[in-house]
């Protein structure tokens, strides 16, 4: 396969059915995608659509009803929740609207602490997680505990903590949705900077169209399935 051919993600046929008691509820039906490294795709689609489900699925969280999620060529929604737990840690990055920070770490930690896990030396994580805050603006606010920090600096960090693995894919759910409008245009300048600069492919969930304009493409889902916006 040459190269320019590869994907960072690549979801093939996904269908996610939802049971509710009598009721089977179909939100995603055969969805398929491909998203190439280095790129930044945004997710625009109306509230209840299953721009979180398909995200999910995306991010190993979840289990397809039907058809596979491929990171990097590999196909890895069927394997084990050990090498999906593996595949998570290391090449996938998650950002959720709410930061979701461990609140009694300082901000370092909680970029330090996924590279911990991943095996990475104490000396070795301490500097990536100074590097990535600073290159967000954090450089002051590395030793604070989250509930010290603003509502875009919480989000900044939380952004950095889900690049701390050098992920080849980062996946982010309306990551500046709880903010108001100006920290989220600042918050999200630089998280496009930082994610071009890491060359790590994304897919990105926003209700905002104006933010989405800034991404390489757009899509949505229509009928369960994921098109060109
Ligand atoms: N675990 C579940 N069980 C049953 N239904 C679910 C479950 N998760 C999601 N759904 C349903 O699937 C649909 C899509 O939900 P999803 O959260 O993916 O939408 P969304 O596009 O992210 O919406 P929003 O923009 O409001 O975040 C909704 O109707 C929701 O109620
Ligand atoms: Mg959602």
């Amino acid at each position: 396969m040459s190269e320019a051919r590869m994907t960072a993600l690549r979801l093939e046929n996904l269908t996610r059915r939802f049971k509710s008691g009598e009721e089977t509820l179909e939100i995603l039906s055969g969805a398929s995608f491909s998203l190439y490294p280095g790129e930044i795709v945004a997710l625009v689609a109306p509230s209840g659509t299953g721009k979180s489900t398909l995200l999910h699925l995306a991010g190993l969280l979840e289990a397809p009803t039907e058809g596979t999620v491929y990171i990097g060529e590999k196909p890895v929604s069927g394997l084990s929740d050990t090498v999906r737990t593996a595949v998570r840690r290391d090449q996938i990055g998650f950002v959720y609207q709410f930061h979701h920070l461990l609140g009694e770490f300082t901000a370092c930690e909680n970029v330090m602490l996924p590279q911990l896990v991943a095996g990475v030396s104490a000396k070795a994580a301490k500097v990536r997680a100074e590097d990535l805050l600073g290159r967000f603006g954090l450089s002051h606010r590395l030793n604070s505990l989250p509930g010290r920090l603003s509502g875009g600096e919480q989000q900044r960090t939380a952004i950095a903590r889900a690049l701390a693995n050098r992920p080849k894919l980062l996946l982010a759910d309306e990551p500046t949705g709880n903010l108001d409008i100006a920290t989220s245009d600042h918050v999200f300048d630089e998280l496009l900077r930082v994610v071009r600069e890491e060359g790590v492919a994304a897919l990105i969930a926003t209700h905002n169209k104006e933010l989405a304009a800034r991404m390489d493409r757009t899509v949505t889902l229509r009928d369960g399935k994921l098109v060109p916006f």
